[in-house]
């Protein structure tokens, strides 16, 4: 099948403002969006830039909006996309170059979580235990992969990039509920200053747009309580 992208083209070096590209590719309607755009580069204008690495959903590199909503270019297919298919970056981070935005804000917040675990205790002889129904409370919030959908996708972000976002709060309540832990209380204070999780206006863009099912306005309402009355 024929298929024409429309693709969000932006070189600081050459243009003053971003402007739409046509292309049309023969594709099969079992690829993947990400495969048009390689063709669209490899065979077509090698000066079409974008992330990707692992083609499979798990790094987490080419989140874009497709038609619209966003999207891991590699996990859809073009029979979902259709014939006629618009590729943008995602939205709120400045764009470096085409479909590249410079993540430097995002990784910030997920840095100000401190997204690791904390505990002083002496390492023990073997792993620090933990029951099914303690690791049940934070299993969902382990599957990020940082692919940023979530928080491109919320309006609070889109007017203020000062909010810590969705997915960061993510990434935190991965710590927080996890009960080997010691560190929930001061990622906590993070959460609960001006640009953390009370910004949130329970949107639900995060939650439609994360490519692992993650329930993250879930997740942001959980901290929020958690916050609020001092209970894990
Ligand atoms: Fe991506 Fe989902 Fe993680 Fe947000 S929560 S960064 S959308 S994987
Ligand atoms: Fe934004 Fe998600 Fe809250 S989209 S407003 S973080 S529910
Ligand atoms: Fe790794 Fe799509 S290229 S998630």
């Amino acid at each position: 099948m024929k298929t024409t992208v429309k693709i969000k083209r932006y070189d600081p070096d050459i243009d003053d403002v971003a402007y739409w590209q046509d292309f049309e590719v023969e594709c099969d309607e079992m690829d993947r969006v990400l495969d048009i755009l390689n063709t669209i580069k490899w065979e077509q204008d090698g000066t079409l830039s974008y992330r990707r690495s692992c083609a499979h959903g798990i790094c987490g590199s080419d989140a874009m909006v497709i038609n619209g909503s966003n999207a891991l270019a590699c996990k859809m297919l073009v029979k979902e996309a259709g014939s006629s298919i618009t590729v943008e970056p995602i939205r709120g981070l400045p764009v470096v170059k085409d479909l590249i935005v410079d993540m430097e804000t995002f990784f910030d917040a997920y840095k100000s979580v401190m997204p690791y675990l904390i505990n002083d205790d002496p390492v023990p002889d073997r792993e620090r235990l933990q029951t099914p129904e303690q690791h049940e409370k934070f299993e969902d919030t382990t599957k990020c992969i940082l692919c940023a959908a979530c928080t491109t996708s919320c309006p609070i972000f889109w007017t203020n990039d000062e909010y810590l976002g969705p997915a960061a709060i993510v990434n935190a309540h991965r710590f927080i509920f996890d009960s080997r832990d010691q560190a929930g209380g001061e990622r906590m204070a993070v959460l609960g200053t001006r640009e953390g999780v009370f910004r949130c206006r329970t949107a639900f863009n995060c939650t439609e747009a994360c490519p692992r099912d993650i329930q993250v306005t879930r997740a942001v309402e959980e901290v929020k309580r958690a916050i609020l009355f001092k209970k894990i």
